[in-house]
């Protein structure tokens, strides 16, 4: 504010003395040094020049010490950091008043302009009226303590270690020559059985040093938070959001306004960034206090709530750290840079080429059962179900085209599943192919209940199978109480204009008030239905799929059975999740039973209702797929939602992932992914950390059928299968690519 007019009266009150504050170092990335920098370079030289600055994250597993470069950090303790910040404060002429405290009732408040409350996430200020800002806590499972320590480390240290009392890790970094923050994290259920809960800060600490005692070299941890007493030096971090940063003549900055968790080291640099902000649009001419405000809230709120997002996922992968300790420590040092999908396979390319060449090895290596030493992108890895391999993990997903007449596929289905096949994915999902016509959401979609059927499904497999690598595979299902509805381009879900025909689903529960009331299913309805499905997989065998999948997704017919939403049963079909998954795994039980043991099934499944608690949780998801596991399925295919119409989904790149990562390493299950995934790098990123086996997209391949090649021909992956009449092009498109790749990086240089 007084650089960018000299005239303004600030005044600072701090309830500490000068130099005092709790915790240790922070760290800052290149962009929020420059961000420093364009605002006030005095201060950005002091700072950078006293930053300590490293290149390497060592993550230490199971004995193991595993080194990634390239990431380029540069830290700076926090006390030295307010120094800088005050000395520039009082040279400008700013009033800064120590020893301070401040209460918001104080009715000097109300002399002021504007009284900017960054007083921390514990805000006096914000908590004095709770409801004017609309604040939301969110306080963290795990438990961590802010320590420090002479011990310098050289690289950005994770160390974990593995006790009788479970996982307890350190991340800690240098800030100074002399100094590093050093922080501790568990669960609580750990922190309890290690007793931390009952010990003194002081014994907290030994007992810290004694774990950790190998990466400190003798070096002490200490404490700063004198403040805290005993167990209290423990904390669980508070994710805080504010829906209104304004009240009054009262503005939020910094912590005071929102959090996001230490794991992504993003706290000061919002707060530095949100002062930025304010003092911009405060001193913008023509711009009134009311629409400056209003600005400064619009604008950093989506900065923060980005981040926030991205912290979430931080937060979370260690709250859940047990899911991924299976892995080998290549992959779990990989998943760690990873886990909140800022960083991506081609990010850590960038930072460390050899490094990830190195995980690329490792993941061919173990696709391959040892056979292959190759360095290439981890899609193009082969994947192997029962006896079926697929020559890479990209799926086309099931697309409902709604262009059938009487349930039977035509030209239409015959170029668009075979120019699919050509376009190089692995595999190759039918759309939802139903077992009855009444079983049929559309009057277009295909069916396979007649010989009809059978036969144009088994022109378009032979097609595949005489003209690409792909594989591919019947997707079946019944539509249940979301049956006899209209074309999907013409009107979701909604029923037909005249024509209908009833529909059943496991309750009287109707789609949404437009749609039918669904005739509950009598035990003889499920015995026929569950024939139906099983007729349709001999059919299937017939005309020659190389994979079946039942469809248990979407709140369709056995979907609609697990979801307590749909399913109001009071007999042993409803009730507890056992119950509603009894006729499900009954159908599928009958269906793999007829369908060669050679060959592999999948489970479509819907991972959460979005519906909370009320509904199913991706929890649930875990126990579902293993419940189809244990009756021979081979790969859960884990989309989301669309069980009932008031779902609450929350949307983004990869959206659907974290419940595949849930299902696969909780359950130990092989997965597909699948819900806006459209870059190659997505693909890349989600199977090397273990995310999934296979990844599915559906909308991209609409537009682009040829994805696959695409794809290859970016990354400059010469082994994949082109059919010889298109090599020509895919050639052209790479050297293309090429060229462009290379104009581009010239004009970053
Ligand atoms: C373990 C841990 C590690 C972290 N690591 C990083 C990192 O590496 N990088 C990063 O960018 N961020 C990190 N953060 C986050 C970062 O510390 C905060 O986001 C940042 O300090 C927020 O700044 P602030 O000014 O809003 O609040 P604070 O730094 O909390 O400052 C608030 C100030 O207000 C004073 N105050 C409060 N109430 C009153 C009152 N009533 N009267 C007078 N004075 C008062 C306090 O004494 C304090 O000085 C970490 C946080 C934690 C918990
Ligand atoms: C036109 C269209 C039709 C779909 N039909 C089906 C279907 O028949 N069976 C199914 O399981 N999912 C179906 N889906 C869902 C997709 O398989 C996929 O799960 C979803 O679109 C999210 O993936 P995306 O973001 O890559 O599009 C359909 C999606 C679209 C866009």
């Amino acid at each position: 504010m007084k650089l960018r007019d000299p005239l303004h009266e600030i005044e600072i009150f701090e309830r500490n003395p000068p130099g005092v504050t709790f915790g240790w170092g922070v760290v800052f990335s290149d962009l929020t040094v420059d961000n420093i920098t364009a605002n006030d370079p005095t201060s950005a030289k002091i700072i950078t020049e006293e930053f300590a600055h490293w290149d390497d994250i060592d993550v230490h597993f199971r004995g193991e010490t595993i080194t990634s470069g390239g990431h380029g950090f540069i830290g700076i303790g926090r006390k030295r950091l307010l120094e800088i910040l005050c000395d520039r404060a009082r040279e400008l002429g700013v009033a800064l008043h120590f020893e301070a405290e401040c209460h918001p009732a104080d009715p000097k408040w109300r002399s002021y302009d504007l009284v900017i409350a960054s007083d921390g996430a514990n805000s006096r200020f914000r908590d004095a009226d709770p409801q004017a800002f609309g604040v939301d806590i969110d306080v963290r499972a795990n438990k961590f303590v802010w320590l420090g320590t002479s011990k310098v480390f050289d690289a950005f240290t994770f160390a974990f270690e593995e006790t009788e009392h479970g996982w307890i890790w350190a991340h800690a970094y240098r800030f100074a020559a002399d100094c590093s923050t050093f922080i501790v994290e568990c669960s609580e259920e750990t922190w309890r059985s290690f007793g931390f809960d009952k010990m003194t800060q002081e014994e907290s600490i030994a007992a810290c040093e004694a774990l950790f005692g190998k990466y400190l070299d003798g070096h002490e941890l200490q404490s700063n938070a004198t403040h805290l007493v005993g167990s209290a030096a423990w904390l669980n971090f508070r994710r805080i959001k504010c829906e209104r940063w304004t009240s009054g003549n009262v503005i939020l900055l910094g912590d005071a306004a929102h959090t996001a968790h230490f794991s992504i080291g993003s706290g000061t640099k919002l707060a530095l960034e949100d002062a930025i902000k304010l003092a911009d649009v405060l001193n913008r001419k023509g711009l009134s206090l009311e629409a400056a405000l209003d600005e400064y809230q619009a604008e950093r709120n989506l900065e923060v709530l980005k981040l926030q997002n991205s912290a979430r996922n931080s937060t979370e992968w260690f709250e859940t750290l047990e899911r991924y300790t299976h892995f080998e420590p290549l992959q779990f040092a990989y998943s760690l840079l990873t886990r909140s999908q800022r960083i991506s396979h081609e990010n850590l390319r960038l930072r460390d080429r050899e490094w990830l060449e190195g995980v690329e090895r490792w993941f061919w290596k173990r696709a391959t059962a040892g056979k292959s030493n190759k360095t290439a992108p981890p899609m193009f890895a082969p994947f192997k179900l029962r006896e079926m391999e697929v020559q890479n993990r990209v799926v086309v997903s099931p697309m409902d085209m709604y262009s059938a007449v009487d349930g039977t596929p035509n030209d239409f289905h015959f170029v668009h599943y075979g120019e699919r096949a050509l376009g190089g994915a692995g595999l190759v999902f039918t759309e939802m192919t139903c077992v009855s016509p009444e079983g049929r959401i559309s009057p277009g979609c295909t069916g396979m209940w007649n010989a009809d059927q059978v036969a144009a499904w088994k022109r378009i497999v032979d097609f595949v199978h005489a003209n690409s690598k792909a594989k591919i595979c019947l997707q079946l299902g019944h539509s249940g109480a979301k049956g006899s509805t209209k074309l999907g381009w013409e009107e979701d879900n909604a029923p037909l204009s005249d024509g209908n025909w009833p529909v059943m689903a496991p309750s009287d529960v109707r789609w949404s008030p437009v749609n039918q009331v669904p005739n509950p299913m009598t035990r003889a309805d499920m015995d026929e239905v569950r024939d139906q499905f099983v007729a349709a997989v001999r059919m299937g065998l017939e005309a020659g799929f190389d994979m079946i999948e039942l469809h248990a997704a979407h709140g369709y017919l056995l979907s609609a059975f697990i979801t307590p939403l749909q399913n109001k049963r009071t007999d042993e079909y409803g009730g507890s999740l056992e119950n509603r998954l009894r006729y499900p795994l009954e159908v599928f039980a009958a269906m793999r039973a007829a369908w060669p043991s050679d060959k592999p099934m999948s489970v479509r499944i819907s991972a959460t209702d979005w519906a909370g608690e009320n509904g199913i949780t991706p929890e649930d998801a875990v126990e579902i797929g293993e419940a189809f596991a244990r009756e021979g399925a081979d790969l859960i295919d884990v989309s989301a939602g669309q069980t009932w119409a008031g779902q609450q989904p929350v949307y983004g790149r990869m959206f659907q992932t974290p419940f595949s990562d849930r299902v696969r390493n909780e359950g130990k299950l092989a997965t597909m992914a699948v819900g806006n995934i459209y870059e190659p790098d997505h693909a890349n990123s989600i199977l090397a950390a273990g995310r999934a086996d296979l990844v599915a997209l559906a909308r991209p391949h609409l537009v682009d059928p040829f994805w696959t090649l695409r794809a290859a021909a970016q990354l400059d992956y010469r082994d994949v299968h082109v059919p010889p009449q298109y090599l020509n092009g895919m050639s052209q498109l790479a050297r293309n690519l090429k060229r462009e790749a290379e104009a581009a990086a010239a004009l970053r240089v």
